[in-house]
C-alpha cells in the first residue's frame, strides 16, 4: 500500500535496558528490517546499575545505517526516525565535547535509596505525588541527576553556566543525532519527562518547587516537547533524515498496541514488565499504587494520560538465572527447563532486586526464595522464575481493577518474554482472562515509528494505525479456581517476606 511518491519506511530506534535495536516499518506497520546490539551492564556495587552512554551512541551509529542497508534501502527511503527508550536512565554530559561526565545511572539502580528516604522523612512524599504524580521511590530520574551533581565536584556551577547538559536516553540520542556539540537539539519528550520527578504532571513544565527541592539547575535540563516533532535533522547516521518522534518505551508500546481509548490496556514483558491503561485527557489518580503518567501527546492535540503498574524485574530474573547462576545457557531455554517438571514444587521467588515497585513501592524490599525443600530442583526454580512474572502481573491488575472498579476482560501483551508459551499460559491462568499477542510483537519500536510517522504525515491518523493491529496468538485460562486461589495465597505470603526483609 505504498503511496505514490511517498518514501518507503519509517525507522525506529529502541534504546532498551539490555540492547539497542533499529527496526524499519512499512506503511502497513510490518517490520522490514531489524538490527540489534547488546551493550554492557555495569554493576560496580550492590544495587548499582550503570551504562556507558558513549557505547550506546556508537551502537546507534552502527546499527541504524546497517538496518537501512540490510533492507536494500538508502537514507533517502527513510521518511523519519522515531526513538523509544528505557525511561528514567539518567545521563549528564559536557556540551562542548559531548563526553559524559559520569556513567549513565540506569532505572534499576537503587543508589538514591537514602536520598529518597530522607525526602520521605522530611515529609515531602505527598507534595511530590501531588505535583509529579509519582510515589517517592528510587526508580525515578530526578534524584539520580541530583546524585551525579552531588558527587561530581564543581558540576552544579558548570550546570548553571550552561556547560553541561542532562537528559534521559532519548535526549542523549536526539542531541547526538542532530549534531552533538555542533548544534545538537536538547529536547525531552513529555512521557520521559513525566518520569523525572521534576515535571508538573498537569502543565508539562519543569516544576520550580521540585527543581529547588532536588537542587537541580534548570539550565541543564532539556526543553519538554510533545511525542511528535519534527525535532531536527540527522547530521550523520542517516544524513538529512528528520528525527520526528520520541517516546518512553512503555508509552511507545501503548501506542504500538493502539491502546488509544480510555480503558484499553497493554502489558510489555522486557527487562521489567509494564502494564499501562489509557485513561483519557485528565490525570486519574490511583489509590492502589499505580502511577499516573503521560501516555502520549501528539503535537496540536490534548495529551492523553495513562495509569501504569511498573514491575522492575521480570526478564532480568531470567537473565540472572542465566548469567548470575549459570543455570541455563540461553534465556529461551528456561521454558525447556521449566517443562521438565509439572509445577513449582512449592517454591516461590519474589525478585525484589530493586525493591518492589507497583503496587507496593517499597525501595527497601529485597528478593526472597521461599518454600525450599530438598525436593526442589532446577526445573522447579525455572518454574518459580517464570511464575514470578505472572504473579507480579496479577498484583498490578488487581490494583488496576480496585482503582477503576472495572473488571479486566482481556490483556494485550508484547515484548520478548511473550515468545514463552508456558509463561503466557500461566499469565492467562492467574489473571483468569484471555491473553492476546499481536502479529507485530515489536510494539515498542512500532510505537516509536508511529509517532515519527504521524509527525511527517506518513500515517494520517490513529484510526489508520488501528487497522494495522492483527492478533497472532491467544491464550485462554484453564487453571481451576481453587488452585489459583491456593497459589495466590502462597505468593502473597512470599511477598510479605520480601517486604519484611529489611525490618
Ligand atoms: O521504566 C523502565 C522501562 O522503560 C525499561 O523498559 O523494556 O528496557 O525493560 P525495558
Amino acid at each position: 500500500s505504498r503511496r505514490p511518491g511517498a518514501r518507503t519506511v519509517v525507522a525506529a530506534i529502541d534504546q532498551g535496558t539490555t540492547s539497542t535495536r533499529c527496526l524499519l516499518f512499512d506503511h502497513d506497520g510490518q517490520m522490514v528490517s531489524l538490527t540489534q546490539r547488546e551493550h554492557r551492564q555495569h554493576f560496580p556495587r550492590p544495587g548499582w546499575a550503570e551504562h556507558d552512554p558513549l557505547e550506546i551512541w556508537r551502537i546507534v551509529q552502527r546499527i541504524v545505517p546497517a538496518a537501512v542497508r540490510d533492507a536494500g534501502l538508502e537514507p533517502g527511503d527513510v521518511a523519519a526516525i522515531g526513538i523509544a527508550n528505557q525511561r528514567e536512565t539518567t545521563v549528564v554530559w559536557d556540551r562542548a565535547t559531548g563526553r559524559p561526565v559520569a556513567p549513565a545511572i540506569t532505572w534499576q539502580d537503587t543508589r538514591t535509596e537514602d536520598a529518597v528516604a530522607q525526602l520521605a522523612a522530611a515529609g515531602h512524599a505527598e507534595e511530590i505525588r501531588r505535583r509529579t504524580g509519582l510515589p517517592l521511590a528510587s526508580y525515578f530520574a530526578g534524584p539520580r541527576l541530583a546524585w551525579i551533581l552531588d558527587h561530581t565536584p564543581g558540576l552544579r556551577a558548570r550546570a548553571r553556566a550552561g556547560e553541561v547538559l542532562a537528559g534521559t536516553m532519548e535526549t542523549w540520542l536526539i542531541w547526538n543525532l542532530t549534531g552533538g556539540p555542533d548544534g545538537g537539539r536538547h529536547l525531552t519528550d513529555v512521557t520521559n519527562a513525566s518520569r523525572t520527578m521534576l515535571m508538573d504532571l498537569r502543565t508539562h513544565a519543569w516544576d520550580p518547587a521540585m527543581l529547588r527541592l532536588l537542587d537541580v539547575p534548570e539550565e541543564m535540563l532539556p526543553r519538554i516537547v510533545a511525542n511528535t516533532g519534527p525535532f531536527g535533522t540527522c547530521a550523520e547516521v542517516l544524513p538529512g533524515v528528520t528525527v520526528a518522534g520520541a517516546i518512553g518505551d512503555q508509552q511507545a508500546a501503548l501506542v504500538g498496541q493502539t491502546c488509544f481509548a480510555p480503558g484499553e490496556v497493554k502489558c510489555t514483558y522486557g527487562t521489567g514488565a509494564f502494564l499501562l491503561a489509557t485513561t483519557g485527557e485528565r490525570v486519574v489518580e490511583s489509590s492502589h499504587g499505580l502511577i499516573p503518567t503521560v501516555g502520549y501527546h501528539l503535537a496540536g492535540q490534548s495529551a492523553v494520560y495513562a495509569l501504569e503498574g511498573s514491575i522492575a524485574v521480570t526478564g532480568s530474573l531470567v537473565q540472572w538465572l542465566r548469567d548470575g547462576l549459570g543455570m541455563i545457557p540461553t534465556a529461551p531455554q528456561i521454558e525447556t527447563l521449566a517443562r521438565t517438571v509439572e509445577d513449582n514444587g512449592g517454591c516461590y521467588i519474589v525478585p525484589a532486586f530493586s525493591g518492589l515497585y507497583a503496587p507496593h513501592w517499597r525501595t527497601d524490599a529485597r528478593g526472597v526464595i521461599v518454600g525450599l525443600t530438598s525436593y526442589v530442583g532446577r526445573g522447579h526454580l525455572a518454574r518459580a522464575v517464570l511464575e514470578a512474572t505472572a504473579w507480579q502481573t496479577r498484583d498490578v491488575v488487581e490494583a488496576m481493577v480496585a482503582d477503576s472498579g472495572i473488571a479486566l476482560t482481556g490483556l494485550k501483551v508484547d515484548g520478548g518474554m511473550t515468545a514463552n508459551h508456558l509463561l503466557m499460559q500461566f499469565v492467562a491462568d492467574v489473571l483468569d482472562v484471555p491473553v492476546e499477542r499481536p502479529l507485530v510483537s515489536e510494539t515498542v519500536s512500532l510505537g516509536a515509528a508511529y509517532v515519527a510517522g504521524l509527525a511527517v504525515g506518513y500515517w494520517a491518523d490513529l484510526e489508520g494505525l488501528r487497522r494495522n493491529w492483527h492478533r497472532a496468538a491467544r491464550w485462554e485460562p484453564t487453571m481451576p479456581a481453587e488452585r489459583r486461589a491456593r497459589e495466590a495465597e502462597h505468593w502473597a505470603d512470599a511477598v510479605q517476606r520480601a517486604l519484611g526483609w529489611d525490618t
